[in-house]
């Protein structure tokens, strides 16, 4: 057999990938890239994929989150900071909630590229290309900025390098301080969860108190003043994942430099397409998302060729099926994974599934949908004895109005007041909180079950 080339996806039909005009354009673009260093290492993709391996047995929780489309025109530090901020409280909560550790990745610095339902949108009887997300054309309604445009990579980059630098920067020094618990509240804090946070930060308080008591600082124990945060992203756009990808020196495969972590669309996960044939020659964790068309065949089929030596950590499959319809399609999956012994993380993305458009005509999410999608998956996994490891989040640290409900509710009618996103509706930080609170719940009845089985 002839080694993979991180070059022979572009032997496989691919879908959802645009058309660019100017090929001498786009190349000088890929060598551009391709000297440019890599955004992450091959040891942080490994200690990653380690925690994860953890999650898939039920030691650890993943917490996965950030835009559903990271944007040009909105990047400020303020916005990084702050989606930082909020899964911060939630990482606090979930570990607080369910005593067990948090394993925390941000759709952040490259989630760029986006599928779309439809290679076309029109407005007001004029019909243009879609908008692909601000790393191919311009989300402006004109026939200019929708044209792709190779170039818009390297701004993707650069803007991924600064946020995945302030995000080191954030989480190593001393920001993320767990003595700083109380300041990562966030400024709009009137919320029933900004006060529940606050309780949860007091207790957080003095048993850190007391360990400091016992001789257990930040200063004698990194564990306390810093996390592990890592980055993800849909791997979409090949040109630019193979621009960045790198022969690690230690192990002799394939890095995907562009992020820790990177998925597998709903929309072009074909097993013999070319963005299954990438991704399955880099080493680093994969994610994959599997929707309601899915069959038990062809996940089998995927997990042979994504996961072949089985390693726990490597695969994380994201369910999003919608509300109500979780029980229609999980078991069957889970009956797959389980006939071929495989090794997988559960994460359930409960946002994908719940799109609807409101009588106002913008897209958005009920709360209660995505609430209810989150427990339906927990059940299932209750019932089946198989473990639910994670969650998977569009949301935002600012306070937008872009999924309905929540206990601040948010009506239809408010969502055009701060309704900001460049794609799909994300939860605001009080209905991020608010979720993460319910997932505690529910990860922490399960913990004190499986201790109870133990003991
Ligand atoms: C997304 O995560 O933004 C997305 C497009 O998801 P999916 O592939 O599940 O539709
Ligand atoms: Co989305």
């Amino acid at each position: 057999m002839t080694q993979w080339q991180k070059s022979d996806w572009r032997g496989k039909p691919r879908v959802q990938m645009p058309d660019y005009t100017d090929p001498a354009a786009l190349a000088a673009v890929e060598q551009r890239l391709g000297r440019f260093p890599p955004l992450v290492f091959a040891g942080e993709a490994r200690t990653l994929k380690k925690s994860l391996a953890a999650v898939s047995r039920g030691e650890a929780f993943l917490l996965q989150g950030g835009d559903c489309a990271e944007s040009f025109s909105e990047f400020s530090a303020d916005n990084v900071r702050d989606t930082f901020k909020v899964m911060l409280q939630m990482a606090m909560v979930l570990t607080f909630g369910a005593k067990v550790p948090t394993v925390k990745v941000g759709r952040m610095a490259g989630q760029f590229a986006k599928p779309r339902s439809t290679p076309t949108e029109t407005v007001n009887g004029v019909e243009l290309p879609s908008y692909r997300g601000d790393i191919i054309n311009g989300f402006e309604f004109t026939p200019e900025a929708r044209i792709p445009d190779p170039n818009r990579m390297l701004d993707g980059y650069t803007q991924a390098a600064a946020t995945l630098n302030f995000l080191r920067a954030l989480s190593k020094g001393g920001y993320a301080d767990i003595h700083r618990v109380h300041s990562w509240t966030l400024g709009f804090t009137d919320s029933e969860e900004a006060e529940k946070y606050r309780d949860m930060a007091n207790r957080i308080q003095d048993s850190l108190d007391f360990m400091t008591a016992a001789g257990l600082t930040s200063a004698n124990n990194s564990d306390l003043s810093t996390v592990d945060f890592y980055t993800s992203h849909e791997a979409l756009l090949l040109e630019y994942e193979e621009a960045l990808a790198r022969v690690d020196s230690t192990s002799g495969k394939v890095l995907a430099g562009s992020g820790h972590l990177i998925w597998i669309g709903d929309r072009t996960r074909q097993p013999d397409g070319a963005h299954v044939e990438f991704c399955k020659g880099v080493l680093n964790p994969i994610g994959m998302k599997c929707g309601p068309s899915i069959t038990a065949d062809e996940l089998k089929r995927l997990m042979a060729t994504l996961n072949p030596e089985n390693e726990a950590g490597r695969l994380t499959l994201i369910a999003r099926f919608g509300a109500g319809s979780v029980g229609d399609h999980l078991p069957k999956l889970i009956k797959a994974v389980q006939e071929e012994g495989a090794n997988v993380v559960w994460s359930c993305d409960p946002m994908h599934g719940n799109t609807i458009k409101s009588d106002s005509g913008y897209k958005t999410r009920p709360f209660e949908s995505v609430l209810r999608e989150v427990q339906e998956f927990f059940a299932v996994h209750t019932a089946e004895g198989t473990v639910p490891g994670g969650v998977h989040f569009e949301m935002t640290g600012q306070d937008v109005t872009e999924c309905t409900g929540g206990v601040r509710a948010v009506t239809d009618g408010d969502l055009s007041s701060r309704y900001h996103t460049a794609c799909d509706p994300r939860l605001n930080a009080s209905q991020a909180l608010e979720l993460a609170f319910l997932v505690a719940e529910q990860l922490g009845s399960r913990q004190a079950e499986r201790q109870q089985a133990a003991s």
